[in-house]
């Protein structure tokens, strides 16, 4: 459910004209909307509500604008951070260093460092290289890092090949195998506080069942960590719920994924840990784009759009479905293709696709773009840093700014030896 709705022939964010944003700030545009952030952030924590004690981090690379991240902090939301850039964003919003996890394969020494002194509240340990780095920097330092393990289960999430994370082939966490042995050793370790396993098998997953068998497959692992007298009081479950991007998508909701881990986790006598980034933010923001100009196809028409891959990259990175709609629309439909001004041909955002008449000037929405949506813009063909907005009933703000091309260029030098 969202807050992106036609009223008297128009489309609103909560009460307020896309078409008054699109006129003010021009496009394209995220359009975030607080109620609907709001509202996934407290359904998500509802469907947690059975479990004994639990802690969620939000996965700020899903969206990591400082006011989405200031509003998550007020749900009482940790951060999931992937990188020093997101850890600051994470404390520059309010959210506590205690609540903050420290997940990503690659942590720096220098992201490490940065890190303890911060005093963040867990580390996602990634191979025992990185533990065993981390203790040295910790001792030295006079602290003691909080940790948990991540545990590769060798399962497939049956989601998009570039998003899957929990097979043995992929680059992430430790393997299955010979975690026990990595845990034992890292919890004699002086600077190291190990706490418990952690697990991440991949994004929009539209399946219960793999996170199903991967927990499962945790909790028999804490079990022999237990056995073997090894403390654990922490199991992160990680994020990767999905979210419908097409009106007939069929996902688990967020009670019915409560429901399966409460049986099977509910009784690990663990705080469970959480980073759900998709399923918070996803469906909460829009990109406002204005058609350029249709242009003549030889099956169907070319609806050339002022958005294009370097806002909105998922379609031309994982051939994903975004929804498109005019924000006046007509009642009528046509089928065509939508397509971005970029020079090459992975600027497409949908093929013969059947959607609302729109003509040269009119303003339309992809839907469900408010997560790894302007987190991931960059400004291939030197083109400008999309802005953002979020709306709150009748009010708006400007949120992110436009980065314009000549900022970009201005940050560019030409040596004095090529004159
Ligand atoms: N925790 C870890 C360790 C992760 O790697 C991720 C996402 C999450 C949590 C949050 O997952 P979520 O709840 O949002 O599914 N750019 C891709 C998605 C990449 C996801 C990367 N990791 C896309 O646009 O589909």
């Amino acid at each position: 459910m969202d807050h992106f709705a036609i009223t008297d022939g128009a489309m609103n964010a909560e009460q307020v004209p896309l078409a008054e944003i699109a006129r003010e700030v021009g496009t394209p545009v995220y359009v975030y909307s607080r109620a609907t952030l709001s509202r996934h952030a407290r359904v998500f924590r509802e469907a947690l509500s059975a479990l004994p004690s639990i802690h969620i981090a939000f996965a700020v690379k899903s969206n990591p604008n400082l006011a989405v991240l200031r509003l998550l902090a007020k749900e009482g939301y940790g951060a999931d951070v992937v990188s020093e850039g997101e850890m600051n964003r994470a404390l520059a919003a309010g959210m506590k260093a205690g609540d903050v996890v420290f997940s990503g394969v690659g942590k720096t020494r220098a992201e490490l460092i940065a890190a303890v002194r911060a005093g963040i509240g867990q580390f996602n340990l990634e191979s025992e290289e990185e533990g065993v780095e981390l203790s040295e920097i910790a001792a030295e330092l006079g602290a003691r890092a909080t940790c948990t393990l991540r545990v590769n289960p060798d399962v497939d999430a049956r989601t998009h090949a570039k998003i899957s994370t929990g097979k043995a082939e992929n680059k992430f966490g430790v393997a299955y195998d010979r975690a026990a042995g990595i845990y034992e050793r890292l919890s004699a370790l002086p600077g190291l506080e190990m706490r418990g396993l952690a697990v991440h098998i991949g994004s929009q997953i539209s399946d219960l069942e793999p996170s199903r068998q991967a927990f499962i497959k945790m909790g028999a692992l804490m079990e022999t960590l237990r056995s073997q007298g090894l403390t654990v009081t922490h199991m992160d479950l990680g994020g990767g719920l999905g979210v419908p991007y097409k009106a007939t998508d069929d996902l688990p909701t967020p009670a019915d994924y409560g429901r399966m881990v409460a049986e099977v986790a509910g009784d690990w006598g663990v705080t469970l840990m959480f980073e759900p980034g998709r399923v918070i933010t996803g469906n909460s923001g829009v990109l406002v784009t204005e058609v350029v100009r249709v242009k003549q196809g030889t099956t169907n028409p070319w609806i050339v759009v002022d958005a294009a891959m370097n806002d909105l990259a998922r379609p031309a990175m994982y051939d994903a479905w975004h929804d498109f709609a005019a924000v006046h629309p007509s009642g009528e439909t046509m089928t065509a293709n939508i397509v971005g001004p970029i020079c090459e041909s992975s600027d497409t955002f949908a093929m013969a696709r059947e959607i609302d008449v729109v003509k040269a000037g009119d303003l339309g929405v992809f839907r469900t773009a408010g997560a790894y949506g302007a987190t991931m813009a960059n400004t291939y063909n030197s083109r400008a840093l999309v802005p953002e907005v979020m709306v709150d009933g009748d009010k708006w703000a400007l949120v992110a700014n436009r980065i314009e091309p000549a900022t970009i260029l201005a940050a560019e030098q030409v040596p004095a030896w090529l004159d």
